[in-house]
Formats: structure tokens, sequence, C-alpha cells
């Protein structure tokens, strides 16, 4: 016990020795104060105490404790937050119409002031509101083959209504109708066609907006049942092109402020995208703009190409409007679609849209579920945010995302905000840190300059020859001065007898490492491209691999050595770390069972172990497989037999496998499947895992076990009598046909004989042949 507590504390001290070795090493290279306070763990030190070891002012924070400078001469800033608004969440017992303004994110507004490389945490709440105000839009394709699915959708309005209503009591419905662009290869541009283009259709057109979002659902209704059938000419229908101009066509589709906005797109046919608009010559790119007249039609769709989908993405992602495309045919072409769109989703409408309100109803609770927080940062950003969040469960998750969110339910994101640099013109940087409808807005400010260069300035001085201002205990020289006391003058040149001791790194025998000239104490290095530290003892060129960027732009190049963004590791900061490998919301990297090798899981291969899955959680063939962990469970659940048979520990059992009577392919996608011999019945049974999320598993089990058909022991043995006698039969066949053609032969021998006998006696008697050699 007690040596385990010496051995403990030896290594501690060695770690804390270590380190500060390191953090030194690193520290007092820094002979400016901003430079020192831009590298974390240094601190400056304006006036190091005379007696004191080190010889630089810029010394690792942990020498703090051992008394090297005193309080008033320490610079080290640190992080501060301050709460420039914070309004309190909405409270959902209340009635929220009377609310001005719903808040469900708090706080809103923080001001950090940054130090280079310290991470400050912040903390905020989500707090789901009821009853949030839903603008939906439904954009209808109108061309001939919609004609069952519009009647349907008119009787269905005033459902879908009511159904919204049930979720929410802020609720607006608008109607927008499209066909295709009016132009040849589109539509026929025919004279009669234009005004006729299918029996009882009315003229062909883009994009209408039918009903701007309005309360009333009886509108609806009337507005749907008025508007007219079309029709065009090719297959794919011109949906893009209605789907831009109702993103950004914000007043005259009547979009509120702070809602969830919502379109359905409904069609049955494929859609017309960027670039297919030169079939009929035109070339122009979307613009994004609106170009709705005072009708609310869609003009200019001859002057600008259908917008590509990336483009559609980009809007419904700037608008924040959460596309539901609910279509009757090309599910799978709709379905990758809508996972190239953010927030969108996808539903199948029966042949005539006779499940509308469902659907919808179905795709808002699946939007509606889902909170994710996220920021407008990009990768040049000087900050960094990383998130996280116990979301409903207990243990902390490295995620942006919550899901089961209901009405009234709150959960709180953890975040932590480092900056990454120091940008040059030190002005406030603002980050947006948000939610579909709410935002935190973050005002960073860069500590990264000294407070004593302002008040710590001795301008003048004879500490520095009267050539320059001690700043912060160190000189600053005037233009046309250098040196560490400024006693040499820029203009004077390197001279041959000068003393380059102070150039000479500890340990070597030249000056400046041989890759530079020594000026007045200090290292002038050849190629400062190149070469670089105090003694130009460092190689930038150790920090790219090939012809790689420094340190893979995911990092910092220090002395010749990569210092990697967190995140990143490698010796170029090549890689991702090993947050990667963690199944969600676990320690263990790649569960135990493989190495992390730049952000990806290497599991254990070897004989008679293969561990599989992205985090290596999987092994088929080992005994601790999932598939042998769930085995008892699922086997004493739904069979009553097997190890845990009828006893209590199977209720204790933490999985609960579905019975079903199929393992289809929905069920066998992606999903292992397991097979094992229940010994008690002798039969065999089948079941799926997979792993869902949050260390769950979804198991499916086939209720039936397979038995192996009995032995057809009766069946073998008839058979074997019959096979018998029908040999016996065929073997009396052959001999009595064998002997009957021998018999028949013999007979017409004999009569052969006798008639030749006869023919002797009656014509010229004689003796037959063989007689004669009687
Ligand atoms: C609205 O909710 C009430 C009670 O919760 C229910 O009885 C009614 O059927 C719902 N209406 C619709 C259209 O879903
Ligand atoms: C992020 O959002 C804030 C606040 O809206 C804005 O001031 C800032 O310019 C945005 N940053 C970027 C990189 O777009
Ligand atoms: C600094 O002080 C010296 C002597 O006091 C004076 O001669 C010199 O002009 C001063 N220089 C500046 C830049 O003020
Ligand atoms: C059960 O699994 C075995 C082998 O894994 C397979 O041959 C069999 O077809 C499966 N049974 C069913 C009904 O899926």
């Amino acid at each position: 016990m007690k040596a385990g507590i010496h051995l403990s504390m030896a290594l501690w001290v060695f770690w804390a020795l270590a380190s500060l070795a390191y953090a030194q090493e690193s520290c007092s290279v820094k002979e400016q104060c901003s430079e020192c306070i831009q590298t974390p763990g240094c601190l400056w030190c304006s006036k190091p105490k005379e007696n004191s070891a080190t010889n630089s002012h810029c010394v690792p924070e942990t020498s703090q404790l051992v008394g090297i400078c005193d309080a008033q001469h320490i610079e080290n800033p640190q992080n501060s937050v301050e709460v420039l608004q914070n309004d309190p969440l909405s409270d959902v017992s209340k009635d929220v119409r009377q609310t001005a303004r719903i808040i469900q994110l708090a706080p809103q507004r923080l001001k950090l002031k940054l130090r280079k490389g310290k991470t400050q945490h912040i903390r905020v709440t989500y707090r789901q509101v009821k009853d949030y105000p839903v603008d939906l839009y439904y954009l209808m394709d109108l061309s001939n083959s919609m004609l069952d699915d519009k009647e349907n959708l008119a009787k269905l309005g005033s459902r879908l209504a009511d159904t919204m209503r049930n979720l929410t009591t802020q609720f607006k419905l608008g109607f927008g109708s499209f066909v295709d662009k009016v132009m040849m290869p589109f539509a026929d541009t025919a004279e009669e066609k234009l005004q006729r283009p299918c029996s009882g259709c009315a003229p062909p057109y883009s994009y209408r907006n039918d009903l701007p979002l309005d309360s009333d659902p009886s509108k609806f209704t009337e507005k749907v049942l008025s508007a007219p059938i079309s029709g065009n000419m090719d297959a794919p229908e011109g949906g893009f092109d209605a789907l831009m101009q109702v993103m950004v066509c914000k007043e005259q589709i009547g979009w509120r402020d702070t809602v969830r906005r919502i379109i359905v797109f409904s069609t049955d046919a494929k859609f017309h995208h960027a670039g297919d608009g030169r079939l009929a010559g035109i070339v122009q790119p979307n613009d994004e703009q609106c170009h709705l007249d005072e009708h609310g039609v869609y003009n200019d769709f001859d002057k600008y190409d259908y917008p590509s989908v990336a483009q559609i993405n980009k809007i419904a992602q700037r608008e924040e409007i959460n596309v539901i495309f609910a279509v009757s045919g090309y599910p799978d072409l709709y379905e990758s679609l809508s996972k190239m769109i953010e927030a969108s989703s996808f539903g199948v409408l029966d042949a005539n849209s006779a499940n509308v309100v469902e659907l919808v109803k179905e795709q808002y609770e699946k939007i509606t579920s889902k909170i994710k927080l996220s920021d407008n940062l990009t990768d040049t950003s000087p900050v960094t945010i990383s998130y996280s969040s116990k979301c409903h469960g207990t243990q902390d998750v490295a995620t942006n995302e919550c899901g089961d969110m209901k009405e009234g339910s709150e959960v709180v994101f953890d975040l932590d905000v480092t900056a990454i640099e120091c940008p040059a013109d030190g002005k406030p940087f603002y980050i947006e840190v948000k939610t579909l409808q709410d935002k935190l807005i973050l005002e960073v400010e860069f500590d990264c300059n000294c407070g004593c260069e302002t008040t710590d300035r001795v301008d003048n001085t004879t500490d520095c020859h009267n050539q320059g201002a001690l700043v912060c205990g160190v000189c600053s020289c005037y233009p046309g001065y250098r040196g560490d006391r400024c006693q040499c003058s820029t203009s004077e040149f390197h001279e041959f007898n000068e003393d380059e001791s102070q150039c000479i790194m500890p340990g070597d025998s030249y000056a400046c490492s041989n890759q530079g000239y020594c000026s007045c104490g200090t290292c002038v290095c050849d190629s400062p491209d190149f070469v670089d530290g105090k003694y130009c003892q460092c190689n930038r060129r150790l920090c790219s691999n090939g012809n790689s960027k420094e340190c893979y732009g995911h990092g910092t190049c220090e002395c010749g050595k990569c210092k990697c963004k967190p995140g990143y590791e490698g010796q170029f900061c090549e890689c991702e770390d090993d947050s990667k490998c963690r199944e969600l919301g676990k320690q263990e990297v790649c569960s135990g069972h493989g190495e992390c090798k730049c952000g990806k899981c290497r599991c254990t291969q070897s004989d008679n172990v293969h561990y599989s899955g992205q985090y290596c959680e999987d092994c088929q063939s080992c005994s601790t497989g999932k598939c042998s962990k769930f085995r008892d469970c699922v086997q004493c659940q739904h069979f009553g037999t097997g190890v845990l048979g009828k006893t209590e520990e199977c209720n204790k059992c933490e999985i609960k496998p579905q019975p079903v009577d199929f393992l289809d392919d929905k069920i066998l996608n992606n999903a292992r499947l397991c097979t094992f011999e229940d010994t008690d019945t002798g039969c065999y049974f089948n079941f799926t895992y997979l792993y869902m999320d949050k260390g769950k598993y979804s198991i499916y089990v086939l209720r039936e076990q397979q038995c192996p058909e009995p032995a057809p022991v009766l069946g073998i043995v008839f058979g074997l009598v019959a096979a018998i006698v029908a040999i016996g039969l065929l073997t009396l066949l052959i001999w009595k046909l064998l002997t009957t053609i021998h018999d028949r032969r013999e007979y017409a021998k004999f009569e052969d004989e006798r008639r030749k006998a006869q023919w002797n006696t009656d014509g010229q008697p004689s003796l037959p042949a063989c007689n004669q050699h009687i």
C-alpha cells in the first residue's frame, strides 16, 4: 500500500518535472510579452527575481508556484465571460400566444474574452416550447397525372389543418402549384396546345402562388379545388423552379419570422435541374432571386435555368426551411435527393394522396423531435467550438444533436470554445450558435496583447542605451536600433570579430547552427522561410510531408515540430484524433479490440478472432461476440429454453427482442444474423441485431424455430422394399423375355427343319442332311 503511494508520488513528480521541462523549452524562446502569452501554458514576468534560475521573462505557468516572480510583475491573462443577454426561456405551461417572443435557447448573447489556446466552457439550455408556430406551404405538381391527388388534397385540406392545429395553435397553410417552363421541349408551344395542352386542361405555367400562407383552412380547400390541372410535354417537371421561388419570395409567400417553416413538395414525376435549361437555350444559371409578378406567377422562367440541388440545399439552409418530399413516384430518386438537402425528409404518398395527412404529421414529428446546435464557423476561423450533451441520459456524449424532444423537454449543451489564433486586425469576432429559429451570439475578443505594453513602459531609458523603450521588462528598440539592449544600429553589418558567444546554441559549436550569421548577439538566418529559431536551429521543412501544406493546415510549426490544433494528431497533424474511434458515450478506443489509426479503427485480427465494425464492436466468431451475448436472453424470452430457461434471470435481460414472422430484407439490411441450435428442442432459431445509438441494439427474433425434418423411416423401408420388388420383377421380366426369344428361335428352327423334312418327303424323298452322317 505504502509502496504504491510512493510510486505514484514519484511518478507524479516525474510527470510534473517532465512537463515543466517541455513547457520551459517552448516558453523560454519567446522574447516578447505578447508572443509569450499567445503560447498556451506560458506566463510573462516583467521582472524576474534576482536569485531565480531563469534568464528568460517567459516561463511556464507552473513556475508561478516556485516563486520566480512577484505577482505585480506577472502577465498571465485568463478567459472571461460576460453575459450580455439572458432572457428566460418561454414557459411551457403558459399559453405562448400571449408571449410576444418565444425563447427556446438561453443565454442569447455572451461576450467572451479568450486567450489563445485556453478553452472556455459555456453552457446553453434549450427548451422545446409547446405550440411552436408552423408555416406549411403545400407545393403541388398540377400536371395532368395529379388530377386525383388534387381532388383528395382538397378534401383532406381541412383535416390537415385540424391535425396541425392539434400540434400547434399558430398554424398557417399555403398552396402553390407548378407545371414546367412553357418552352419547347418542356411544354408544347403549338398555338392550340398552349391554350389547351390536354382535354379539360388550363394553359401551362411554370409556378403560381395560389394561396399565400393563411390561417383559414377553408381558403386552402377552395384554392386547391379551383386550381386547374394543366399539362406539359416531357416526363420530368419544373418543380425546382417553383421550390426556389417559394423559398426566396419571403413576402409574397408570407413566411413569418420565428416559425418552423415546412414545404411539402408533392409530385409523381422526376424533376428538371440545373443544366436542363440548355435544351431550351437558357444558359444563365438560376439567380436565387424572387421573380413573382403581382399575380404571384413566375414569369422569368425563360431567363434563368433550373436551380441545382446544391442551390436548393443552400437556400433551404439559409431560410431554415424543412422540405418534405411527398411523392407518389420515383421514391428512390426522392429519397436520395432528400439526403442531399439538409433538414429535408421524404415519404411516399398513396397513388391518390389519401395518406397525406398522416405523412405530414409523421414527418412533422420527426422534424420537431430533433434539436441540433450548429455554428457558422469555418475551417479558417480563429475559434473552434466543441459540443457535448447528456441529452436525456446520464452520460456526457460528444454531440451537437439530441433526439426524443417533446414539447416541454429541456436539454443542456456544453460548449468548449477555444481561440486557436490571434487575428491580426484584433477586431472582435462574432459567432452564431443556432438551432432552427433561436440563436446565441458569441462576441469573442482575443486577449493577445499584454497589459504591461502600455502600463509598464519607460521610454528612452539608459537600460536600452537611450535607443529604445523598456517595455514589460525588455527593450523595444527605436527604429534604426537593435540588440537586446538596443546596443547596435541596424546600419552596422555583421563584423567578423564580433562576440558570437550569444549566437551559439548550448551544446553546439557553430554560431547560428551554421545556417545564418551572428549580428549584434542575434542570429540572422540564411533562408528564413525554411529555417527559424533563436539559433536558426529549426528546420521548417520537417513540418511538411512532401508537398503537403505545413502541418496539413491543422497546426503550427514550432521548431520543426507540428503542434496540432485540438482534434488532430500525427507527426504532420495529418490525422484526426481518436474521438472518431470511440463509440458514442464510451471511453474505450475501438471498444478495446483494436488500434485507432488516423481516426479509423484497425481491429484485432488473429487466427480465430475477427473483430469488425466501425468501432470494432462486433465479433461474430468469438464467444464474447454479440450473437453469443444476446443468445441466452433471446432464447429464454422467446422460447423459454436454454441456460436461463424460465428462471428469474431471464427477466433481468436488458434487451427486448421483437418477434417477427420473417426476417425480411428491411430487417437484415446492415443487421447481423445469428443462428443457434436450441439444444432443448433440437431445433434452430435465428435472430438479428443492429447497433442503434447510445449503446442500444434493436433485435428481431424469428418467431418460429426451424426444426430439421424428421427422417422418413417408413418411406425408406417402403422404398427399399419397392425397389427390391421392382428389381426382382425386372429380372424376372428379362429372364422371361430372353427365354421367350430363345424358345421362339428354337421353335422357328424346329418348324424350319420340319418343313424341310416335309419338302424332302414330298419331292425327292431323302434323309435330312444331319442324318446323312449317321
Ligand atoms: C385533436 O386532438 C384531439 C384530442 O387530443 C382528438 O380527439 C382529435 O381527434 C384530434 N384531431 C385530429 C384532426 O387529429
Ligand atoms: C456568423 O454570424 C455572425 C452573427 O450573425 C456574423 O456577424 C458573422 O459574420 C458570421 N460569421 C461568418 C463566418 O459567417
Ligand atoms: C533620449 O535621451 C537622450 C539623453 O537624455 C537624448 O539625447 C535623446 O535625444 C533622447 N532621444 C529620444 C528619441 O527621445
Ligand atoms: C436462419 O439462418 C440460417 C443460417 O444462418 C439460414 O440458412 C436460414 O435460412 C435462416 N432461416 C430463416 C427462416 O431465415
